[in-house]
């Protein structure tokens, strides 16, 4: 699709996105399970900085601001995390984070980005492609 990208994510107890930005907007609805939002506001000085730790549950709907960073982490021990996630303007560039204290001129761009990488590169998908 041109003008966004809708996907199903789910994040088995524990894991979690890297820390990352991008210059598109995204919205997240909590289907399944619970976690929290890492959300560093207005990333506008050198690093990210202490981000802010949002909890999220079923049926809750966040919006991540233009180039803030953020976190998705599975904080629930028992439960799977599932999300619906909708991004603006696909591809996306994302910059990825080591630490929030990494600055943005070290931020590792990765481009174009597959959200499901792993499944992405196995050998029965590219068969497919
Ligand atoms: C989420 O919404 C569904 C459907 O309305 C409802 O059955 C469920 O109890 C809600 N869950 C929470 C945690 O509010």
């Amino acid at each position: 699709m041109k003008e966004i990208e809708v996907w199903l994510q789910t994040f088995a107890p524990g894991s979690r996105t890297p820390i990352h930005r991008h210059s598109c907007e995204e919205v997240f609805i909590v289907m399944k399970g619970s976690g929290t939002l890492f959300l560093a506001p207005s990333s506008h000085g050198k690093i990210p900085g202490e981000p802010h730790e949002y909890p999220i549950f079923q049926n809750s709907t966040f919006h991540i601001p233009v180039n803030d960073c953020h976190q998705i982490w599975n904080t629930n021990e028992i439960e799977d995390l599932q999300v619906l996630v909708v991004i603006s303007r696909p591809p996306v560039k994302v910059f990825l984070y080591q630490d929030w204290s990494m600055p943005h001129t070290a931020a590792k761009m990765k481009y174009p980005y597959y959200w499901d990488e792993e499944c992405f590169h196995s050998p029965r998908l590219k068969d497919e492609l």
